[in-house]
């Protein structure tokens, strides 16, 4: 993903692309030469320091979010820092505040904002076209897909969780951001790791989180959201995404297309006792990167499209989740 931010830097003229960091060399040196970027740091905290930087990307495993994040900071840069914000709301927490506290912006890589389908139910939900939202099933299934098998996403340790952090993050983003970002109140959730684990015995691997996750979580103006999240379950698509909002005007469903990253948008709408379905056909208004929302936020001192508030809500819905699932028992907020 750390290439993709740098293409993303690169191919916008308001900003210039001026160092790198990975703690891999080669890795480092490859995206450095294809890139044309000469400043090159195997130690992060170092570029952060040296390189006489305005904003840094932050795009590695997630135990280092929240650290390299403070670094970035207190050495007074602006961060865009990858989904999940950080390992939990503590840490998340933590972010929050020395940004807030340094005058700096700490805008969230929570991509699936600026994908043109749910820009485009985005600009309807806002309308009021689909009326208050009171129920939803937000998702993301992969019948196999555990990312670098044996690597860091399957080690909780240095990810902090399996599918419901990495996955389920984009979907529970995307839907409370539609549904306009209500308060959670209670969350209970499950977790296992069958599959996954069975093939990690099978590979001599080390697999250490769910390779599943679900759950409900009940919101203080009395909607529901429904959320599952997998790496690895039986399912038909080898990627399924969906999420479902239902208002007291109409739906709405974002998903992607026979299991590819092809996506189509609805809205179901009923009047005078007529029911129809609205198909996004064509979005041709422009849709920002997140790279080129980050410089601007910064160019133009306004506030970032995803704030480190919105990140926070998130992480709050992950760690009851992941607590609940733990505890069997339901998770409530203040
Ligand atoms: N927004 C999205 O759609 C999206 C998509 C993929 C990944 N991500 C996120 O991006 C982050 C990275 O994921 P990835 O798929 O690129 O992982 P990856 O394992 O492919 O790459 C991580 C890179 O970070 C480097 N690294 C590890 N520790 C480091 C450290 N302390 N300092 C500097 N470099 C370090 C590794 O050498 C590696 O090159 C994760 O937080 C992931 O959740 C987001």
């Amino acid at each position: 993903m750390g290439r993709v931010h740098a293409e993303g830097f690169a191919g916008y003229d308001n900003c210039e692309l001026a160092a790198l960091a990975d703690v891999d060399e080669k890795r480092l040196n490859k995206v450095g030469e294809d890139l044309g970027v000469n400043a090159l740091y195997t130690d992060p905290e170092k570029m952060i320091r040296d390189a006489k930087l305005d904003a840094v990307s932050i795009a590695v495993p997630n135990k280092f979010h929240c650290p390299l994040t403070l670094a970035a900071i207190d050495a007074g840069l602006h961060v865009l820092c990858e989904k999940p914000m950080a390992m939990n709301v503590a840490e998340a927490e933590k972010m929050n505040i020395a940004a807030q506290k340094a005058g700096k912006k700490l805008m969230i890589n929570l991509s699936y904002r600026f994908q043109p389908t749910c820009q485009a139910l985005k600009h309807q939900v806002d309308k009021g076209v689909i009326g208050p939202i009171y129920f939803g099933r937000t998702v993301w299934h992969r019948r196999r897909g555990m990312p670098g098998f044996g690597g860091w996403f399957g080690n909780k340790e240095l990810a902090g969780g399996g599918p419901l952090i990495d996955l389920g993050v984009h979907r529970i983003d995307l839907a409370l951001w539609l549904m306009g970002h209500p308060q959670p109140a209670a969350v209970s959730g499950s977790a296992y790791n069958i599959i996954a684990a069975a093939e990690a015995a099978k590979q001599q691997k080390t697999f250490t989180t769910e390779d599943l996750a679900c759950g409900i979580v009940k919101f203080t103006n009395g909607a529901t959201l429904l959320v599952e999240a997998s790496w690895a379950l039986n399912v038909n698509e080898e990627e399924h995404m969906t999420t479902e909002l239902y208002g007291e005007k109409g739906g709405l469903v974002q998903r992607n297309i026979r299991g590819t990253y092809d996506w189509e948008a609805e809205l179901y709408l009923e009047e005078d006792g007529l029911f129809f379905t609205k198909h996004v056909d064509k979005v041709t208004t422009p849709t920002p990167s997140a790279y080129v929302d980050f410089v601007d936020c910064i160019i133009n001192n306004t506030t970032p499209s995803v704030t480190a508030d919105e990140g926070i809500k998130v992480q709050k819905i992950l760690d009851g989740l992941y607590k609940s699932a733990e505890t069997g028992k339901e998770v409530r907020y203040e």
